[in-house]
């Protein structure tokens, strides 16, 4: 084997690994929302892509096997952002469920687009590197998915929030109700 095809199995192995990095924080990231998540449809919708994203990483562990690698057990860091203590602390105990359901919809969708993001890159790296193209067909096939679930999001989130605000009020309303027992105020 000539040295170039060395450093291209090499860089390919690496890119096929970061990948894998990620999707194991994916896995992480999916499994707190499942637990924590309180809306039905986003926890179906978050079990069928945790489903989706075991599978992403059996294949890319598949592939770095077949390339004589060896498949990183690490995670890779995705990308939260993070507010500022001061307002970090506020919104953690200042807010409501379903509004940290609606805050972390929005997470979601950043880490999908992330990962679309990186798929492209990666995708793009490995065909300027002439690599394997088994690689590049697994990283095409686990993009297509991360960009169908990034999709969806962008389209239902804004749905989901509003129902999620709604009900909220709805049930402060039914409170707030129950509490005031009918007041005898008469009006002259
Ligand atoms: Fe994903």
């Amino acid at each position: 084997m000539t040295h170039s095809f060395d450093k291209s199995t090499i860089v390919t192995l690496a890119g096929l690994n970061l990948a894998l990095s990620y999707e194991n924080a994916a896995v992480d990231r999916l499994e707190k929302r499942l637990s924590e998540s309180m809306d039905p449809q986003v926890k179906e919708k978050i079990d069928r892509h945790l489903e989706q994203t075991r599978e992403q990483q059996d294949r890319l562990k598949l592939t770095i096997r077949t390339l004589g690698g060896e498949p990183l057990t690490e995670n890779g860091r995705l990308p939260v952002p993070e507010p500022p203590p001061s307002l970090k602390e506020m919104i953690e105990r200042g807010s409501t469920p379903n509004e940290r359901e609606v805050w972390e919809s929005i997470n979601d969708l950043i880490i999908e687009r992330a990962e679309v993001i990186l798929y492209e890159g990666g995708i793009q790296a490995l065909e300027l590197l002439k690599a394997d193209r088994r690689a590049i067909k697994i990283l095409e096939k686990n993009l297509k998915e991360e960009e169908a679930y990034a999709i969806w999001l962008e389209k239902n989130n804004p749905r989901i929030a509003k129902r999620l605000m709604k009900k909220q009020l709805e049930d402060r309303k039914k409170k707030l109700l129950t509490e005031e027992t009918p007041v005898s105020a008469t009006t002259t």
